[in-house]
């Protein structure tokens, strides 16, 4: 059957199956903008976003009872699996002995601890976002540095990072289509270059103009695109001959291990970012710096009342309920065994996905990093950002997200990307086998 001939099907099943999802999304174009509480959600496949009930370990149901099972997982936010019992006793706990004081708690020395124990880097900060994490390191990294641009790879995603929001247009850096309301032209603030090359880096970087590069250690947002061999060695030996600070984001790539791609393939960045699954939902984020990066700060950093006027912060930031949660979810959930089964997890599915598309014969690839795996329609894996963007297919897309969800499966929205939590089974990464098999026996 065509994509079209299929997507139609798909589409009427979806509707006719989610009647109280259709409703509530009729409802919410009262009170909400656009009928949605995130400009974003309106892009989900089918028309109409499906409305959640309740979510526990892998799973959710939704208002028309359909149970899921949940490979999206809150785009690695629940990468702990919804609602795990330590988080909520911590939160429980938490939450009757205080929320939020403008004070430190303990918790936040037990934190920074196990993040220097995980990722090697000597002092954090906390924020609440990812978003924040990299905006505060990236303000810290101009302020270290003296410079003005900052430099990132084309296809990047870092949160609603005004600097981050950029592209190449014939080599020159303009805002992404679909960029909202940025202050200034991007040129005036990014430099951007393509993945994997180390030339237009090394290029770039030779103007002195860039406070810091703000990576991915494998791109992660426009399907998976993982570092060439040496394409990290390169990095930082550009940056550090430079004097341009690297910050890496693992706010994704925590997929890797319990220590992130930095831990699993030995980087040394001069800071490093983190937020999303690090207190299973609850918002939570930590940005790190090098013992070298936290001496420096220290001393320019002003220490007496102007202090807290220099745009990184957040009242809310650093509260004692997030620091709370993110102690139990890293001591008791996010743990080395539990890396283990879910990475093991990530492989079953990806043989799975593999071999469906070698029986079918289709032009499709699937790559893995640690327990988040990504499927491509095309047959080359990707080098670069541009290559990936280039190589998607948004009905093909659209058909594999409804296709899914139509059988009890979710799978992450605007890319083919699954994740694995502790709480996934087996028979989960299977019954995806199967749907998927289906769909491409359905296509090929
Ligand atoms: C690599 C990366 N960094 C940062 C963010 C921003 O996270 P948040 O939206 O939770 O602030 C994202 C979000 O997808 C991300 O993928």
């Amino acid at each position: 059957m065509s994509v079209e001939a299929l997507l139609e099907r798909e589409l009427e099943h979806f509707e006719r199956e989610h009647p109280r999802s259709r409703e509530l999304a009729e409802e919410a174009k009262g009170p909400l903008l656009s009928g949605v509480p995130m400009p974003w959600m309106i892009r989900w496949p089918g028309g109409f976003p499906v409305f959640a009930a309740e979510a526990q370990g892998a799973r959710f149901t939704d208002v028309d009872g359909h149970e899921y099972v949940d490979f999206c997982l809150g785009d690695t936010a629940a990468m702990t699996g919804h609602s795990p019992e330590p988080t909520v006793r911590a939160l429980r706990e938490q939450a009757a002995k205080g929320i939020t004081l403008m004070l430190p708690s303990e918790d936040a020395l037990w934190v920074g601890r196990e993040l220097t124990r995980r990722f090697g880097l000597a002092r954090w900060q906390f924020a609440l976002t990812a978003t924040d994490a990299n905006r505060f390191a990236v303000r810290l990294a101009r302020e270290l540095t003296g410079r003005p641009k900052i430099l990132v790879f084309n296809w990047c995603y870092h949160g609603s990072v005004d600097e981050t929001v950029a592209t190449l247009q014939d080599a020159a850096v303009v805002a992404r289509d679909g960029n909202v309301g940025p202050p200034v032209p991007l040129d005036e603030t990014t430099r951007v270059v393509e993945w994997n090359d180390p030339e237009a880096l090394e290029r770039e970087l030779a103007n002195g103009d860039v406070a810091c590069v703000l990576a991915e250690p494998a791109l992660t947002n426009i399907g998976i695109v993982l570092a060439e061999p040496g394409f990290h060695d390169a990095l930082r030996a550009a940056t550090r001959d430079t004097g341009t600070l690297l910050i890496i984001d693992e706010t994704h790539t925590i997929c890797a291990g319990a220590g992130g791609y930095t831990a699993a393939y030995g980087l040394e960045p001069d800071l490093l970012t983190i937020g999303k699954p690090i207190a299973g939902g609850i918002p939570a984020a930590a940005y790190g710096f090098s013992a070298e990066v936290a001496e420096r700060l220290e001393a320019l950093l002003p220490a007496d009342e102007r202090a807290d006027i220099g745009g990184i912060g957040g009242t809310v930031a650093a509260n004692v309920l997030s620091l709370a949660v993110t102690r139990a979810t890293l001591s008791e959930v996010l743990t080395e065994q539990a890396f283990e089964r879910m990475i093991a997890l990530g492989e079953r599915f990806e043989r799975g996905v593999a071999e469906a598309i070698e029986r079918h014969g289709l032009p499709w690839h699937v790559t893995r990093l640690g327990c988040r795996v990504e499927y491509l329609f095309r047959a080359e894996r990707p080098r670069t950002g541009s290559e990936a963007a280039a190589g998607g297919n948004a009905l093909l897309d659209r058909l594999i997200h409804l296709y899914a969800l139509n059988r009890g499966i979710l799978l992450t929205p605007f890319h083919n990307m699954a994740l694995m939590s502790p709480a996934t089974t087996e028979e989960d990464v299977d019954r995806h086998t199967v749907v998927f098999n289906e769909a491409a026996r359905e296509l090929a």
